[in-house]
C-alpha cells in the first residue's frame, strides 16, 4: 500500500507519501481499497496536533472515506470482500488501503458514488444533529448559517431547507454567497463587506435569527449573539476562524437565549441510536434529492498538500475529495 504518513504532527509539510506493507485485518477489522477520501477541517487540526483526538504515531490522516472491502478479519459478518462501504474512522483514509474497525463502516447505497460516500456522513451528520437535535429547529423558523459555503456550512444550509426553515447564509465572498443561493439559501450576507448586524436586522424585521449555526467563531460570534432572536439557540460548532470567542453572559440572559454545544463525534459514540436515526433521515433526503454533497473539486491523492492549502486558505466551496 501507499499512504500519507504523519510521523511528527508539526503540520502538513511534514506528511510523507510512502510505501508500506499492506496490513492484514485482525479480529473485528476490515481491509479496504480506498476509492475516495474527503477533507474535513479536523484532518487539518490533527496533523498540527491541535485536535482533541491524538492518534499514536505514525498515523495516516483522513477521517472520512469510501471504498471496496478487500478482506475481513475473524468475527466480521456484516461485510464481505467486494462490498461498497463508507468509513468514519477518525484517520487512515489518505492512502490506497486502510484498516478499519467493522463498526466504523456503513454500507454504501448503490445510488451513492464513492465521492459522495466519502463526503457525506461527517458534515451532514454534524449538521442534522446540530440543527434538529441540539438546536430544536422547527419549520418556519429562521436559521443563520455562518461559514455557509464550507463543508459543514453547505450541509447545514441544505438540511435547514429540508426541515422547512428559512435560511440566511453568511460567507466571506460574493462567489460563496452565490453558491449558497444555488443550494437553497433564501438570503445571503457577505460578512467581508456588509455590516452583519444591520443586515440581520433588515432581513428579519428586527427580530433576529431563531437559530445560529456557527462553525467559524472568532470575532463574528459576539455581534451575532447580540442579534439573536428571543429564545434563540446559538450552536457552537467550531472555530475555523482560529479564535475561541468569549461571550458576556448577560447577553444570554437578555435574549432568553441558549448557547448550545455540539460535539458530533461524542454524540455518535454515546448515542448510537440517535446517530442511526439521523443517518436514516439523511439517507431518505439524499434519495429525494434534498441533500447532496457539493464537491468543489476531486484531486489526486498526491495533491494532498494543495488540498490542505486550499482549505486553510478559505478557497474551498463545499468539499474537496481525493482519489488514489
Ligand atoms: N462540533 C462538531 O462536532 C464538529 C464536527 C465537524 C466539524 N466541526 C468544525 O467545524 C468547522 C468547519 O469545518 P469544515 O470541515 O466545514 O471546514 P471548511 O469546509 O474549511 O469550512 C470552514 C469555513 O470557515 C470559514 N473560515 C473563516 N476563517 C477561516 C480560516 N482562518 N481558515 C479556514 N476557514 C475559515 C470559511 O468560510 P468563509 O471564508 O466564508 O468565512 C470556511 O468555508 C471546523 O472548526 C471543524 O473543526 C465541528
Amino acid at each position: 500500500m501507499q499512504a500519507w504518513f504523519c510521523d511528527n504532527p508539526i503540520g502538513v509539510d511534514a506528511l510523507q507519501w510512502r510505501e508500506a506493507p499492506t496490513p492484514q485485518p485482525q479480529a473485528g477489522q476490515v481491509l479496504l481499497a480506498v476509492k475516495a477520501a474527503s477533507l474535513n477541517f479536523p484532518d487539518l487540526l490533527i496533523v498540527e496536533n491541535k485536535y482533541q483526538f491524538k492518534p499514536p504515531l505514525p498515523f495516516v490522516p483522513g477521517s472520512e472515506f469510501a471504498g471496496v472491502v478487500e478482506a475481513v478479519g475473524e468475527g466480521v459478518t456484516a461485510f464481505k470482500p467486494g462490498d461498497r462501504v463508507a468509513a468514519l474512522a477518525g484517520n487512515g483514509g489518505f492512502g490506497s488501503h486502510a484498516i478499519v474497525p467493522a463498526d466504523k463502516l456503513f454500507p454504501l447505497p448503490d445510488a451513492m458514488s464513492y465521492e459522495h460516500g466519502a463526503a457525506f456522513a461527517f458534515t451532514y451528520g454534524t449538521s442534522i444533529h446540530a440543527l434538529l437535535d441540539r438546536g430544536r429547529l422547527k419549520a418556519g423558523e429562521t436559521v443563520l448559517v455562518l461559514g455557509a459555503a464550507g463543508g459543514v456550512g453547505t450541509a447545514a444550509v441544505q438540511i435547514a431547507k429540508a426541515a422547512g426553515a428559512r435560511v440566511i447564509a453568511a460567507a466571506s465572498s460574493d462567489e460563496k454567497c452565490a453558491l449558497c443561493k444555488e443550494i437553497g439559501a433564501d438570503e445571503t450576507i457577505n460578512y467581508s463587506s456588509a455590516n452583519l448586524r444591520e443586515a440581520l436586522k433588515a432581513l428579519t424585521g428586527g427580530k433576529g435569527p431563531d437559530v445560529v449555526y456557527d462553525p467559524v467563531g472568532g470575532d463574528l460570534a459576539e455581534p451575532v449573539f447580540r442579534s439573536i432572536a428571543w429564545r434563540g439557540r446559538y450552536l457552537v460548532i467550531g472555530f475555523a476562524g482560529g479564535g475561541i470567542p468569549a461571550l458576556p453572559w448577560n447577553l444570554a440572559l437578555l435574549k432568553g437565549a441558549d448557547l448550545v454545544g455540539v460535539f458530533w463525534g461524542d454524540f455518535v459514540r454515546r448515542e448510537p441510536a440517535g446517530f442511526q436515526r439521523d443517518m436514516r433521515q439523511l439517507g431518505q433526503w439524499y434519495a429525494e434529492g434534498k441533500v447532496k454533497p457539493l464537491v468543489h473539486q476531486t484531486l489526486p491523492m498526491s495533491d494532498l498538500h494543495k488540498a490542505y492549502a486550499m482549505m486553510s486558505g478559505r478557497q474551498v466551496i463545499g468539499k474537496l475529495v481525493l482519489t488514489p
